[in-house]
């Protein structure tokens, strides 16, 4: 066992969250935006209007800044994060999916290459060569998206990897083409609304009017696909998902989709009006503003895939709390939570090993420490945590004595979204112990 990362109130989870989400902006932007620079260069090019490149030209200057300064940041920061809330998580990826990786750093580092050859050399070299660039851009962005959904995907619907273990049987799970299909609907629609708010800097009115139209058609496009693509992926999830999020059990799934297509609402109109009616009147704020609620709604999105996975952190393989909950010859997996069921989860974790059980002082010590790593990647301790506080969670359910948290432990697995128990009686007792001391809350 790893040492554990312990956030008061908020929980690792939510730092990577907040961090992840600050990232979609700028990678969402990176990977989709140029294709309507292609779109836009490729018309320059044919019909000789030089005009465009004015346009061309401000819009790649703050993707190359915007996405490439804080995207970067921020893509570290998830691996830096991910990896100390859930090192045996992360590894057991890596081990499946290093070359997927690998792969898309290839192309992640063809990218921010073309990109600043791209700037640089618009309007310096001949422009049928200068429009490959942006091709070759556009491409190897769009290829790393094509590469991490496969792995995305596979968190949640690892489908026959988990009785083969090969690498394109997760890659090619069953909601990896349809999230595909969103993710790419989406990015037309993300760069839509950023053309539309370097074009609404443009002087030329005639131009600006000219690429708001373009743009707003793209975004409608894009919306009406993702929609199509979102269904399709909603009838793919597998029905213990469906049944958590639609029936009972986690009721925040549902909502998160209520925001997600309250968002989508209010960004499909904005489009069609952008389109169709006026594309003059809209400008750089309601633009920006567009852009947050895009981003709003696909946050909601990420959300309901992540959450969904509950209680697994890799769908029926990797429990939250990082233990492998299925054994398996090929694959050389064992059971872990099955193991520590038997041998106890406390004498397998390396410091807690000279705790000497006799002593109070020492049983509190080792109850926090299970407690950390059986409930801390989900819940806070905190009697005013902001994620899941344990306190109010347990007086809610009406269990506060030590004894009644440890029977308690028993009913861990009968929840769906709730791993069961990974230890003996006598862990059970230890986390009951220390669980009790904390204050009680909640209403
Ligand atoms: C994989 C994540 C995960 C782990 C690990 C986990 N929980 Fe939970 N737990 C949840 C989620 C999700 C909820 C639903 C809370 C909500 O409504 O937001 C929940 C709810 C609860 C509730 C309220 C149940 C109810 O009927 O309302 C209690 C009590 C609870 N957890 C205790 C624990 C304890 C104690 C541990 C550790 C021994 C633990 N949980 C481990 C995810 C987890």
């Amino acid at each position: 066992m790893y040492p554990f990362w312990e956030v008061p109130l908020i929980t690792s989870g939510l730092i990577i969250a907040i961090i992840a989400s600050f990232h979609m902006l700028p990678s969402h932007l990176a990977t989709g935006a140029f294709w309507f620079n292609y779109y836009i260069e490729r018309q320059a090019v044919r019909d000789n209007r030089p005009e465009l490149f004015d346009f061309l030209k401000r819009f790649t200057l703050l993707i190359l800044i915007f996405c490439f300064v804080l995207g970067s940041l921020t893509g570290v920061a998830i691996w830096f994060s991910t990896t100390v809330a859930s090192p045996r998580a992360i590894s057991a990826l890596i081990h499946n999916y290093v070359w997927g990786w690998a792969t898309e750093w290839v192309f992640f580092v063809l990218e921010i290459a073309t990109i600043y050859v791209y700037y640089y050399t618009l309007g310096r070299i001949d422009k049928e060569s200068h429009l490959k660039l942006g091709l070759a851009y556009a491409l190897s962005a769009w290829i790393s998206m094509v590469i991490i959904t496969g792995i995305l995907g596979f968190m949640l619907t690892p489908a026959k990897w988990v009785e083969t273990g090969g690498f394109f049987d997760g890659f090619f799970n069953e909601t990896y083409w349809p999230q595909l299909f969103v993710r790419t609907s989406f990015m037309m629609s993300i760069a839509g609304i950023y053309a539309m708010i370097v074009a609404s800097r443009l002087k030329d009115e005639a131009l600006r009017k000219e690429i708001m139209r373009k743009a707003g058609i793209w975004g409608t496009c894009g919306m009406i696909l993702g929609a199509i693509f979102t269904l399709w992926y909603l009838h793919k999830l597998p029905p213990s998902v469906k049944e958590m999020a639609f029936e009972e059990g986690l009721p925040y799934l549902k909502n998160l989709l209520f925001v997600a297509g309250g968002a989508y609402l209010i960004v499909g109109l904005y489009f069609i009006v952008c389109a169709t009616v006026r594309p003059r009147a809209l400008g750089i704020v309601s633009g920006i503003i567009m852009l947050i609620v895009l981003f709003a709604g696909i946050g909601a999105g990420e959300g309901f895939r992540e959450g969904a996975r509950r209680p697994w952190v890799i769908s029926n393989y990797m429990y939250g709390y990082q233990l492998t909950g299925i054994s398996h010859d090929v694959l050389h997996i064992e059971n872990e939570v099955g193991r520590f069921e038997e041998e106890g989860l406390l004498k397998n974790i390396y410091w807690a090993r000279t705790l000497q059980l006799t002593k109070e002082h020492d049983r509190f010590k080792a109850g926090r420490i299970l407690a950390l790593y059986v409930c801390g990647n989900c819940h806070s301790f905190e009697k005013d945590g902001i994620i899941r506080p344990l306190p109010a969670l347990l007086s809610s359910v009406g269990v506060e004595s030590a004894e009644d948290i440890t029977g308690f432990m028993d009913a861990l697995g009968d929840y769906p979204y709730m791993p069961p128990f990974p230890g003996t009686d006598e862990d059970k007792e230890l986390i009951g112990e220390y669980l009790a001391t904390l204050p009680k809350g909640g209403e």
